[in-house]
């Protein structure tokens, strides 16, 4: 259960880190992948080195990158990991989850997390009992932390109650689990679904193409999120600098008219999204030889519409997926604009988002529009925006999976 996942450990500074080279190798020996963050408190019970040995991967402390080519790191270990593990959790470290202070990695990290974060606090019992704390682990299981322990006993301390850290065995036993039920989690197996994404890109002549804009991440994140929830996507991608995970059928295209083929092929399906920056339009007739730039000072390019593949889908008869959902980019009148675009191309949602400001960020405001509804959704990661919608179509497809 644990081969292949990556847990990013942080070590705070408690007596019970004596326990995390005992963690590690139960760990370790079970086919996880770890990489730490240490506290600078932590450090003061186990040292960075010593970490880098036991889990042979480099250990983090620092906050500040020394040259401007570094990684961020409390972005970038948070999202290559599966999940959190704070083990020791300190009274403070717990308080600054509880609170949003980040002021140094390892609590930044925890903050610019998108990954399910478990703790396994120690500390002595009052510490432990204080009103402050309780009113802290409190606001942290409303954000959906989750405690392993404190176990009662004698504390190192010489104190007797509630503050031990759990043993490492039952902290595996925590983790295993967890990746038990969310591998029990694939209520989508069985359902095809199609995404689209990335832009289309339609040549001018062999080497120049006109385009659109689009990163792709957006449709890649749902297509992945999809395949998590165990059904059986193929993404149809334009060209992007994406790198694709191996577990998902991937169709690259480069052209509308290759997407629309791709598309159509793919069908039957149970969801079709429609993710891709399509270019509207293609150039009518493409030389086969480079245009010379110096025999023409203007060129005029006669363009064509391209087929709308969104609508072909939605008008596809017997072939037509049960749920259908378009992406609309707007930068003005959201709303309106997609409202209309729903009616037009026969979709069955909108996911409608505001451009105005520019492409290629890691979050996404979306409304959801459907025919009777519109939903706001606050602004998230691109990543929280594919868990969401795929919940979403997960409900569509269980709900209508009952009503047969
Ligand atoms: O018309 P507009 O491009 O704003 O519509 C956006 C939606 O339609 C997106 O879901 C996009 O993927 C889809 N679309 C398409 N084929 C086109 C143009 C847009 O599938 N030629």
């Amino acid at each position: 259960m644990l081969a292949n996942k990556n847990v990013l450990l942080i070590v705070s500074g408690g007596i019970a880190a004596e326990k995390i080279p005992e963690l590690i190798s139960k760990l370790t020996s079970r086919g996880c992948k770890i990489r730490c963050i240490l506290t600078n408190s932590g450090s003061k019970f186990i040292s960075t080195d010593e970490l880098t040995k036991l889990t042979r991967q480099p250990t983090y402390q620092e906050m500040f990158f020394k040259n401007k080519n570094d990684k961020m790191e409390h972005i970038y270990l948070s999202r290559e990991a599966d999940l959190i593990l704070v083990a020791p959790a300190t009274a403070n470290i717990i308080a600054k989850i509880a609170n949003g202070i980040a002021d140094d990695l390892a609590s930044t990290t925890l903050l610019a997390n998108d990954k399910p974060i478990f703790i396994a606090p120690s500390m002595n019992v009052m510490m432990w009992r204080n009103h402050a704390t309780q009113v802290n682990i409190k606001k942290i299981l409303e954000q959906r932390v989750i405690p392993i322990g404190p176990e009662s006993g004698l504390l190192a301390c010489g104190e007797i109650g509630e503050g031990r850290m759990s043993e490492p065995e039952t902290i595996v036993k925590y983790i295993e689990n967890y990746f038990q039920k969310s591998s029990d989690l694939k209520s989508l197996s069985g359902h095809k679904i199609i995404v689209t994404s990335g832009p289309t890109q339609e040549p001018i002549d062999p080497v120049r193409f006109i385009s659109n804009r689009s990163s792709g991440k957006q449709g890649y994140l749902i297509a992945h999120t999809l395949s998590k929830f165990g059904a059986e996507v193929v993404l149809i991608s334009g060209p992007t600098s994406e790198t694709y995970p191996k577990d998902i059928k991937i169709i690259k295209v480069e052209t509308a008219e290759e997407m629309l083929e791709a598309s159509i092929s793919e069908l039957p399906s149970s969801v079709f999204i429609s993710v891709a920056a399509v270019s509207d339009w293609r150039v009518e007739s493409v030389p086969l030889n480079k245009i010379k730039k110096n025999k023409m000072n203007e060129i005029n390019l006669t363009l064509t519409r391209n087929p709308d593949i969104l609508s072909c889908v939605s008008k596809a008869g017997s072939l037509r997926p049960n749920l259908v959902i378009g992406f609309s980019a707007e930068t003005e009148n959201v709303i309106k604009n997609s409202k209309i675009k729903l009616e037009e191309k026969g979709c069955d949602w909108i996911v409608a988002n505001d451009v105005s400001d520019g492409f290629g960020h890691n979050t996404n405001q979306v409304h959801i529009i459907t025919k009777n509804n519109i939903d706001a959704w606050p602004k998230l990661e691109k990543s929280e925006v594919a868990l969401k919608l795929s919940q979403l179509i997960d409900n569509f497809l269980e709900k209508q999976n009952n009503a047969t």
